[in-house]
C-alpha cells in the first residue's frame, strides 16, 4: 500500500467510525432482545460499510462464516456482492425472513468451499463459539484467493460482554456466571460456557495471526469505537477489556497454497464458489 492510499483509508475510517456511529450501535444494541431486526439490521448495513472500505464488494464473492440469521445477506447484497451464507444452525437462517436458498448449512472448522475461491471471507460474532477458533480460522485462510480479504470480529472473554448473557458475572469465571444465571432464570443460557462460549483473547488471535504465513495483518481495531479510540487495540491487557469486539482484517498472500489443498481433499464435499 502507498503511502497515499494509506492516508485515503484513514481519511474514509475517520467519516465512518464517528462518535455519532458508536451512540447509535449502542443505542441499538439495548434493545437487541426487544427489537432484533432493529439491532442486526443496523449491524450488518454498519458492517457491510466496515468491510467495503477494505476491500470492492460489487461483483465479489463473499462468505460469510456462522451468518445467523440472515441480516447480513440483505445488506451485503444490497452492496452488489455474490453473497453466500453459511451456518450448521439452519434453522436461524430465516429468522430475519431470508430464503436459504444460497445458503450452506455446515461449520467454520470444516469449511464445505473450495480453496482460493473467495474474494471476502467474513465472521462477525462466531469466533467465540467455536470451541478451536484457529481451526476456523485456518479454514477462513484456506478458502480466501491469493489477494483476497478476511474480515473477522468477535467479543473477547474479558470484554463486558464476554459472557454474553451471563455479563458481566463472567469476571467471577465462565461456570459460576452460568450457574449464577440457571439459578435465577431456572433455564440454562443459550450461550454456555465451554459448550456453546468460549473465552477467545485478543492476544492470542494476533498471535495465530502472526504466525499464519498465509495472511498479513491489514487492520486490527475495536469494532464499535470512534476511530480516535483505536489505540486501545495496541495496548495488551487493556484491550482485552475495552475493546468490547474486535475486528481483524487480513489480507490473503500467496503462501503455502500445496498444504491447503492437501487439506481441502481431508474435508470433501467442496461447493465450488
Ligand atoms: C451470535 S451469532 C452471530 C450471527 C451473525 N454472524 C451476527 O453477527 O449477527 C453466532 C452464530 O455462529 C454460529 N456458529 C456456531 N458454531 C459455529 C461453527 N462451528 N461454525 C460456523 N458457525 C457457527 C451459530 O449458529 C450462530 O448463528
Amino acid at each position: 500500500m502507498t503511502a497515499a492510499d494509506d492516508r485515503t483509508l484513514r481519511a474514509a475510517r475517520r467519516r465512518f467510525a464517528t462518535l455519532r456511529r458508536s451512540v447509535t450501535l449502542f443505542r441499538a444494541f439495548l434493545v437487541e432482545q426487544t427489537d432484533p431486526d432493529h439491532f442486526y439490521g443496523l449491524l450488518a448495513a454498519d458492517s457491510v460499510r466496515q468491510v467495503s472500505g477494505y476491500a470492492e464488494l460489487a461483483g465479489r464473492t463473499v462468505l460469510d462464516v456462522g451468518g445467523g440469521p440472515g441480516y447480513f445477506a440483505a445488506a451485503f447484497r444490497a452492496a452488489g456482492a455474490r453473497y453466500v451464507g453459511l451456518d450448521p444452525d439452519v434453522g436461524d437462517f430465516s429468522a430475519a425472513g431470508e430464503s436459504v436458498a444460497g445458503m450452506l448449512r455446515g461449520s467454520g472448522t470444516a469449511l464445505p468451499v473450495r480453496t482460493g475461491s473467495v474474494d471476502v471471507t467474513f465472521s462477525s460474532n462466531v469466533v467465540e463459539h467455536v470451541a478451536e477458533p484457529p481451526r476456523m480460522l485456518d479454514e477462513m485462510v484456506r478458502v480466501t484467493r491469493p489477494g483476497g480479504l478476511l474480515f473477522v470480529s468477535y467479543t473477547p472473554w474479558l470484554s463486558p460482554w464476554g459472557g454474553h448473557e451471563t455479563a458481566p458475572w463472567h469476571y467471577l469465571g465462565g461456570h459460576r456466571a452460568r450457574r449464577r444465571y440457571e439459578r435465577r432464570m431456572g433455564r440454562p443460557p443459550k450461550n454456555r460456557f465451554r459448550e456453546t462460549l468460549f473465552p477467545v483473547s485478543i492476544a492470542g488471535t494476533l498471535r495465530w495471526a502472526r504466525g499464519n504465513g498465509d495472511v498479513e495483518v491489514v487492520d486490527a481495531l475495536p469494532r464499535y469505537h470512534p476511530w480516535w479510540a483505536r489505540w486501545v487495540i495496541r495496548v495488551p491487557g487493556v484491550r482485552e477489556v475495552v475493546a468490547w469486539n474486535f475486528v481483524l482484517v487480513l489480507r490473503r498472500t500467496v503462501g503455502r497454497q500445496p498444504d491447503a489443498v492437501k487439506k481441502s481433499e481431508l474435508t470433501g464435499g467442496r461447493v465450488a464458489m
